[in-house]
């Protein structure tokens, strides 16, 4: 029997999993969440499948141990496709990762040419590889690695500029390719970039859809923790790696996703 105030665990190496935790609080919104952003270590993208695997495994082994949350939502694409198996090799409850959106893009692209931006780490992951061969056969998927967008959104989410260069060059690293003029859907395959759909928007110009995973994840936390009960004991709060001293930096950002505590880890 699940306790009704057992948190839903979210990690992201930083603000991204915010996109997640929206969608999710659409459909559950009395569950009691804590949000783990791992600012210390970010960007996973320019690290290591090894040290991206250790860190996530670790981090998340010791909030198991003390938060005992209901279910944990890797809401990173870059930590999922390296680490999800072994996250849930480790833990005994439910595990729901993030992955690139290929499928349902690849169902709704008219022209067949779909775009995919994602960190340096994601685009290389041979998850990605599988993904694409199960589900975009026929079709062209063009990969981009997009490092900046994830300074982008964590600027823009404290309340900072977002460079109009950053998002300039995410767009010509897809549309520079051969077919690129063609692409009529992006798969935001990090959880950043939802964050800076507007602007990603207006850079490609109209006729390009965006799909990203956050809602399919949502229906998958939801659809796991049916008929569960869920009541809050304390108010939802994030842990914000690396910030010990103060944390408070980042509480604009959490606000408006219902998180008004920010704590050290
Ligand atoms: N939000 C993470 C993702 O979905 C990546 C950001 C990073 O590089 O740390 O891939």
């Amino acid at each position: 029997m699940v306790e009704p105030h057992a948190p839903i665990l979210f990690l992201d190496s930083g603000v991204g999993g915010l996109s997640v935790l929206a969608e999710t609080r659409e459909l559950l919104p009395d569950a009691p969440v804590i949000y783990l952003a791992d600012e210390a270590a970010l960007p996973y993208g320019d690290k290591s499948e090894a040290e991206i695997a250790a860190r996530v495994c670790g981090l998340l082994g010791r909030m198991a141990e003390r938060y005992h949350p209901r279910l944990i939502c890797i809401a990173c694409n870059t930590a999922s496709t390296i680490a999800l198996g072994m996250v849930r090799d480790v833990l005994e409850i439910p595990v729901v990762g993030t992955v690139p959106a290929i499928k349902p893009a690849s169902e709704i692209t008219q022209t067949g040419v779909i775009g995919l931006l994602g960190t340096r780490a994601t685009i290389r992951q041979a998850y990605v590889d599988n993904l694409e061969a199960e589900f975009a056969q026929g079709k062209s998927l063009l990969r981009h690695a997009a490092p900046e967008l994830v300074a982008a959104a964590e600027a823009k989410l404290r309340g900072g500029m977002v460079d109009p260069a950053f998002i300039r060059n995410a767009v010509e690293g897809l549309r520079g390719q051969p077919g690129g003029a063609d692409i009529d859907t992006v798969v935001l395959a990090c959880t950043h970039f939802p964050l800076l759909e507007t602007e990603l928007a207006e850079a490609f110009g109209p006729g390009v859809q965006f799909v990203d995973g956050a809602q399919g994840i949502a229906r998958r936390i939801a659809y796991l923790t049916r008929g569960q009960p869920f009541r809050r004991a304390r108010q939802d709060f994030a842990i914000v790696t690396g910030h010990e001293q103060d944390p408070a930096t980042y509480a604009s950002a959490f606000q408006p996703f219902g998180i008004a505590e920010i704590r050290g880890l």
